[in-house]
């Protein structure tokens, strides 16, 4: 199929000679090249010569199976759009392939009408990443040009880099509801109360998820409205320990604060800061999880607050000891919309913590080592921020 004159390639996936045959005929009718695998390790080892451009894979195959495949295309690739082919009784598999960012699902027996549509919503969906990849390039070479208008170009092209980055999380969510949409119709077509309460949570789960996002965004948006107050420092970290303890409890970590112990005050934005500190404590608590799961992992899980003062500035610092992030990640943390938690995190919450250091003219640093923990400090000036009001 061709799209602003490009032809996509279409690497198709299957263990069953016969799907395969006729999926390459309706595909290659509709206008895509065609390259066909019989196997997950055939498939990945074509992904990495070809490039195609959309892969749709069945999720079960002897071998490495679909959702392996998945799994290592979005580590190398994580923008291709992969398509799920899944069967009756597949579904634990199907929602895990949510979890890694399935495009999008088709049923067997496959309806040539249904597999169309799937793979043009895919064309679709790149084409309009491409474009906002384009406006965001476009927009930093304007800036190179244009000396003189530098700090507008720059903002400008701050909104092209947040728009590629919010597309990116829409889809995430538009994948979760398509995905719980999907078990609720296998639930009603089959008559099976499990899938329709899977189904049925997802939901829930997506629905709170773009309410957050909204709210998350509307903070995100507004232009700096700080509520300064002359506060104990401890005070947004307490609250957060008695608000947080619970849910450490739950996934088995030890949690501590470490108060500062002078009596002492800071103007801040309290409730800013406890947004701030709260986002570094539940990822520090989501460091512990193995492909966005708690699943035990080690037993001596441990995330501590500690507040401490330094000359000229009070210091927050939330460190654990769980799986550390790799160098790829870190490097971009604060400048763009990064999860590795594929459907269940936005990437928003380091972005707003930044904003929110930023705003009361502190400091955001980071130490990380792979299977050993991360340390954030947060610092924050003791004098009132300049230009700054209350
Ligand atoms: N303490 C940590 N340990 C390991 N990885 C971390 C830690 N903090 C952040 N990360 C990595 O940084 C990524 C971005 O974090 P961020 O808080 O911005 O988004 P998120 O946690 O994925 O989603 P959200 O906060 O919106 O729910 C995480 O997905 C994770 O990979
Ligand atoms: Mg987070």
């Amino acid at each position: 199929m061709e799209n602003n004159n490009k032809i996509y390639t279409i690497l198709l996936v299957d263990d069953e000679e016969g799907i395969r045959n006729v999926l390459d005929i309706t595909l290659t009718h509709a206008g895509f090249k065609v390259l066909l695998a019989s196997d997950g390790d055939a498939g990945f080892a074509a992904f990495k010569t070809q490039k195609p451009d959309i892969v749709i894979t069945d999720i079960k195959m002897p071998g490495i199976g679909g959702i392996e495949l998945l799994k290592q295309i979005k580590q190398v690739s994580p923008d291709t759009e992969v398509i799920m082919i899944t069967g009756h009784g597949d579904m634990d598999l199907a929602v895990k392939s949510l979890q890694y960012e399935a495009a999008d699902f088709i049923t067997k027996p496959i309806d040539s009408t249904e597999l169309e549509l799937a793979v043009r919503k895919a064309v679709d969906r790149m084409s309009i990443n491409h474009r906002i990849k384009a406006y965001t390039d476009d927009l930093e070479g304007l800036i190179r040009e244009k000396d003189k208008k530098i700090d507008e170009s720059q903002s400008l092209a701050t909104i092209g880099q947040t728009v590629a980055g919010m597309s990116h999380v829409i889809k995430n969510i538009a994948g979760g509801l398509k995905g719980s949409s999907f078990i609720l119709e296998q639930g009603i077509q089959n008559e099976n109360r499990e899938y329709l309460v899977k189904g049925w949570e997802m939901m829930k789960g997506n629905i709170d998820k773009i309410t957050n996002l909204s709210l998350d965004l509307l903070n995100y948006a507004k232009t700096s409205r700080l509520q300064l107050k002359r506060i104990n420092p401890n005070y947004p970290a307490r609250e957060l320990t008695t608000f947080l303890n619970s849910r450490a409890v739950e996934k088995n970590i030890k949690f501590v604060l470490s108060p500062l112990d002078e009596k002492l005050s800071v103007m801040v934005d309290c409730d800013a800061i406890y947004n701030a500190i709260f986002n570094l404590v539940t990822n520090a608590f989501d460091a512990f999880d193995i492909d966005g799961e708690n699943k035990g992992g080690r037993a001596d899980k441990e995330v501590m607050i500690c507040v401490e003062k330094e000359p000229g500035w009070i210091v927050y610092r939330v460190s654990d000891n769980g799986n550390g992030m790799d160098k790829n990640i870190s490097q971009s943390l604060f400048k763009e919309f990064i999860t590795t938690k594929g459907a269940y995190g936005t990437g928003f919450g380091l972005m707003t913590t930044k904003k929110i250091i930023d705003e009361h003219n502190g400091l955001i640093v980071f130490k990380t080592k792979k299977g050993e923990g991360s340390v954030f400090t947060i610092k924050i000036p003791l004098q009132l921020p300049r230009g700054k009001k209350g």
